[in-house]
């Protein structure tokens, strides 16, 4: 089939190379010059594995080429929104660019071709399209890849979401999707759309649980790996999205959050559990930079070394960033800032250039108070923590992620801090301030 998708970021570019390996003929309209030259001089211009096979394999076999002009949706069969929705400034869905895109294609689409919005969208946004297309398909289909494993959950994802008002409509874009085997949900349009925003807000809220009760665990004695083990092995539960630490972040789950407490505010419907999911990740950060705070009291112009910026492994997106976060708090407090990240310094430099990137991780601990572990890329989890030592001015290892060993670092003779794991860990630091 011919499709065209507009926006070539993590998900347009993901879609476009995916079906393009599918055997489909896609164009992806971009309008960012520079990532558009780029992508059309055959880089890769974001991190995701296996990206960097795909594209030259396909646009030398001629099945996806890149364009800012919107001609092509004049011929496609079917035609994605898959550009950004951003959080506005109070927390609702910036649909500005969604909105700019559909204004370019609608004139452009023939009738009977299908328009399937693929974008973050509050409810409601694929009905008022189509009322405004009343030749054509409008169907929602939210996207569920993860950065990082995007091309994987193309090919096996846990669902596909197509929100339509008759299976018909449903199945012309369902066909583009034929060969991959999974469940496909086909649902209305507004089901589809807020399937999204729940899928969000359900995981960021399993994030917030276990960090709430890792301060729990620590006021008790308990230890919060230990119950994530016992709960997570309950098939009611599962076992994922139940670590400890720096609490969620990303591109997606910040502003995704926002948005449904904005869409329940305006529905006049109450939203209480969705703030608490809110405040105990904002808490989480706080009590991160307070515990720093604390371990350098008396230093002099007190150093931090943080390993990580991207907000997870295997990506060098730092949107939502909980490093990014805690490195403001510690920079309006006076805190020097080394980092390290294996792939997401240049981002950040762009969002923080007043700070020092570092070769590696040793690099980044010379002359450290604190060494901060802030992403769990694999290359931090097993340092020579005895070298880390020897570099290092001060003696405190903070585990933003509870990823580390505990028993290791004490054995090189340094001070673990973790969330929920150790006596003294960072979350303490929230108990020791509701003390004061
Ligand atoms: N990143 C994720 O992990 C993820 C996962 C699921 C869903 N989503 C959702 O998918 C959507 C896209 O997210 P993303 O992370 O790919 O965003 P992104 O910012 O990485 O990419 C969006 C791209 O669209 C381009 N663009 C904007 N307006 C355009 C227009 N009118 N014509 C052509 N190109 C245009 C931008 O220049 C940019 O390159 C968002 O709604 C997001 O919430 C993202």
């Amino acid at each position: 089939m011919r499709v065209v998708v507009v926006g070539a970021g993590y998900v347009g570019l993901v879609t476009s190379a995916c079906l393009a390996e599918l055997g489909h003929e896609v164009t992806a309209i971009e309008i960012a010059p520079e990532r558009l030259s780029r992508l059309q001089r055959g880089e890769t211009p974001i991190l995701e594995a296996h990206l960097d096979e795909l594209l030259p394999r396909h646009t030398t076999s001629g099945r996806l080429r890149f364009t800012d002009s919107y001609d092509p949706v004049c011929d496609a069969d079917v035609t994605f929104i898959a550009v950004n929705t951003p959080a506005g400034v109070f927390g609702q869905t910036d649909t500005r660019f969604v909105r700019a895109a559909f204004e370019a294609i609608a004139p452009r689409l023939r009738p009977g071709a299908t328009l399937a919005v693929k974008s973050t969208v509050p409810p409601g946004t694929a009905d008022a399209f189509a009322e405004r297309l009343p030749d054509n398909i409008v169907v929602s289909n939210p996207e569920f890849l993860r950065q990082g494993t995007a091309v994987q959950d193309f090919f096996a994802p846990d669902r596909i979401v197509i929100g339509a008002q008759s299976q018909s409509d449903a199945d012309a874009l369902g066909c583009l999707y034929q060969s991959i085997d999974t469940r496909v949900f086909v649902t209305s349009r507004c089901s589809a759309e807020l399937a999204k925003y729940a899928a969000n807000c359900f995981l960021a809220m399993r994030i917030s649980f276990i960090n709430e009760l890792s301060h729990l665990c620590e006021s008790s004695g308990a230890d919060v790996d230990e119950l994530a083990q016992v709960i997570g092995a309950d098939r009611r539960i599962g076992p994922d999205f139940l670590r400890a630490g720096l609490g969620w972040g990303g591109s997606c789950f910040p502003k995704d959050l926002l948005a449904t407490i904005d869409i329940a505010r305006l529905a006049g419907v109450p939203h209480a559990l969705l703030d608490a999911v809110y405040d105990a990740n904002v808490r989480q950060r706080q009590a991160a930079a307070r515990h720093i705070a604390d371990a350098t009291r008396g230093c002099q112009r007190p150093v931090v070394g943080v390993l990580g910026l991207a907000f997870k492994p295997e990506t060098d997106d730092v949107r939502g960033s909980p490093a990014l976060e805690v490195i403001g708090c510690l920079l309006e407090q006076g805190f020097q800032i080394r980092a390290h990240d294996p792939q997401a310094m240049p981002n950040a430099a762009a969002a923080l250039p007043n700070i020092t990137y570092c070769e590696d991780a040793y690099d980044t601990a010379r002359g450290a108070d604190v060494v901060l572990l802030a992403t769990e890329w694999p290359e931090y989890i097993e340092l020579d923590w005895q070298r880390v030592r020897e570099l290092m001015r001060g003696d405190t290892i903070a585990d933003g992620r509870n990823a580390l060993d505990p028993r290791r670092i004490a054995e090189a003779g340094l001070r673990y801090r973790g969330f929920g794991r150790a006596s003294t860990t960072l979350a303490s630091a929230i108990f020791e301030e509701a003390r004061r």
